[in-house]
């Protein structure tokens, strides 16, 4: 969702270090930006000046506005308004004195607009933000009766804005007379970086790396005003100081960049074996506290969307596999019905890539006020998710910029084969699992492999639709691997359970339907293979992901043996073939149309 970056300190090239903030939130989704800087030499008007467009940032440049030294940007996922430059952010009051930029809903907007145009404001976009605005102007006049009382009253004027209105909502409010930024939130995510002299603020940490690692994360109802020699925080409704919670980032610039990578998702699928290295060699000693107390929780939920979803199911079966015990999964978006029923000694397991997707933290919401206790597996350190949970766990990903995500995926179900060997008492056990995994995963990640793949991408890259089939695990890999396919390339994917081929889906193989079967050697060998020669026997082209080659296969792919952790290898292969049927369609692998890299919105 949309990518917020503000500066405030003495130098004056303000605008173009927000515009490098923006870039380096892109990976999250837009269709438009904007920069607004408040002028360091004032002109007569006194104005804030602004540049804003419809569509990418790609080579534009803001040297076409003033030097300044409080600026700040905002790329935009339009949610109320269409795609134009009128609609991107940031957006201002009628005297073009305050500015905004916002993420979120302001569920209450069309009221509060209509009363505003009553008092003569005057509207110049679609967009819900621009009350916000306009309310500012409206309070600041309210509560300071001449000009140069501006300054004081600024905050005071933000603060009662952002009470007013509803929904979830981030926002970030300049003004000419104050130095100073005032921000709130209340649902989307902001960060507040800590620097010497200066100050930022931004709805990723990732955009922060190059000036500060320094960092607070707002909860829900605080709000800041950020000047560039101090920060103070306090709750938006009782105005009570919060004292900063400092978190220091522990990622690099260097994680955070593509280095000698075309593009964010071939550099983070590159990085997974090491990954997996490094957790198999880690203290494991919260996957074992965690292990303990899932162990003890009568009924025990794992829940997530998207890839993370995916994620709970595969834990699902390492579970019962590994540890016998029987966890129930299900996806954030589709959770309500269950929420009545987990007991109060119950145990929700959150799985969360960026620890902001909202389906995921309303369902933890409710199951905190019915006094379930809430674990997670978060990538984002100090995140909502992780901050809402009463033990969490860091995936240790590093920052995923890639929008389909694959290391963050990856480490997560590495952790919990961990946990469910720690909940078996068998952590070394667990342990050699992902060395196993570590090994299969740096082989198909070789450049030998990779060569294979590319060709089998360029053989495939016009079909339209494709069906991957597994049994237990590998239709879990099924399912992961349908959607890195279909979110960056467009294809069409699908993952079945290959059991399920003669209730339906068999219909729909005629000759050359491409079929990818996942055939590990484990205990569904022969069934997942009499399933791959049903699709056969009826035209289907048959692409077979194994570690050993079968007549049955028109491709093969070979994939090493991890044993319960080959699930691992397997997807990975697919992250690979999905990212080169991207390039060979010619689209951007990093930035997918239509979807963002963290859901914050409902
Ligand atoms: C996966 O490739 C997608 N980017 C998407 O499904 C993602 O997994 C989902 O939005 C959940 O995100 P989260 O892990 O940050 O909660």
């Amino acid at each position: 969702m949309c990518g917020i970056f503000g500066y405030i300190g003495d130098k004056k090239t303000a605008p173009r270090m927000v515009l490098a903030g923006l870039k380096t939130l892109e990976y999250r989704g837009y269709d438009s930006w904007g920069v607004a800087v408040v002028p360091s030499k004032q002109s007569t008007n006194n104005t804030i000046v602004v540049k804003k467009k419809a569509g990418k940032i790609g080579d534009a440049t803001v040297n076409d506005l003033p030097e300044g030294s409080l600026a700040f940007g905002h790329t935009r996922w339009a949610t109320h308004g269409g795609v134009t430059d009128k609609n991107a952010h940031p957006h201002l009051d009628c005297s073009k004195t305050v500015a905004v930029i916002h993420n979120g809903i302001v569920e209450n907007y069309e009221t509060l607009r209509n009363e505003l145009i009553k008092k003569g404001h005057r509207f110049v976009s679609e967009t819900d933000t621009e009350v916000i605005a306009h309310l500012v102007e409206e309070y600041l006049k309210k509560f300071s009766v001449l000009p140069r009382d501006a300054a004081p009253a600024f905050s005071k004027a933000v603060q009662a804005t952002f009470k007013d209105l509803e929904g979830l909502n981030a926002i970030i409010v300049i003004n000419t007379a104050a130095e100073e930024m005032v921000a709130a939130r209340n649902g989307s995510p902001l960060v507040v970086g800590f620097g010497h002299g200066e100050n930022f603020l931004a709805s990723d940490p990732a955009a922060l790396l190059p000036y500060t690692k320094q960092v607070h994360f707002l909860e829900d109802d605080e709000m800041v005003i950020v000047s560039k020699g101090s920060i103070h925080i306090f709750h938006a409704h009782t105005g009570e100081r919060v004292r900063p919670r400092k978190q220091l980032l522990t990622w690099t610039t260097e994680e955070a960049e593509k280095g000698k990578y075309p593009f964010f998702m071939l550099k983070e699928i590159h990085e997974q074996a090491g990954l997996l290295s490094e957790i198999a060699s880690e203290s494991p000693e919260q996957s074992i506290l965690i292990a303990k107390e899932l162990k003890k929780a009568p009924r025990v939920y794992l829940v997530g969307a998207g890839t993370s979803a995916h994620a709970a199911r595969s834990a699902s079966y390492f579970f019962s596999l590994v540890a016998n015990k029987l966890v129930n999964y299900g996806i954030a978006s589709e959770f309500d019905h269950r929420l009545s029923v987990i007991p109060e000694n119950g145990a929700l397991m959150a799985l969360s890539q960026s620890g902001e997707t909202m389906d995921l933290l309303e369902v933890v919401k409710k199951a905190k006020e019915k006094n379930i206790k809430i674990f997670s597996l978060v990538n984002v350190v100090g995140s909502t998710l992780w901050r809402m949970s009463d033990e969490h766990l860091a995936i240790g990903a590093g920052p995923e910029k890639g929008v389909a995500s694959t290391k963050a995926f990856i480490t997560k179900i590495a952790h919990l084969l961990l946990i469910a060997y720690a909940m078996a008492g068998d952590i070394k056990g667990g342990q050699k699992s992902l060395v196993r995994a570590a090994k299969a995963t740096k082989e198909v990640t070789s450049k030998a492999y990779t060569q294979t793949i590319m060709k089998l991408a360029k053989k495939l890259k016009d079909e339209q639709h494709l069906y991957i089939i597994g049994h237990g695990l590998s239709y879990c890999a099924a399912l992961e691997s349908a959607l890195k396919i279909k979110e960056i390339s467009y294809i069409h994917a699908e993952g079945i359970p290959a059991g399920e081929l003669k209730h339906g889906t068999l219909a729909l193989v005629t000759k050359g339907t491409i079929c990818m079967v996942f055939a590990p050697h484990d205990e569904h060998y022969q069934s997942t293979m009499a399933n791959a020669m049903e699709m056969k026997a009826r035209g289907g082209y048959i692409i077979g992901i194994s570690d050993k080659n079968d007549d049955v296969f028109d491709e093969f792919l070979q994939v090493p043996d991890a044993g319960i952790a080959t699930i691992i290898p397997n997807i990975v292969v697919a992250q690979l073939l999905a990212y080169y049927l991207t390039i060979e369609r010619g689209f951007d692998p990093d930035m997918p149309r239509n979807l963002a890299k963290s859901v914050t919105v409902k």
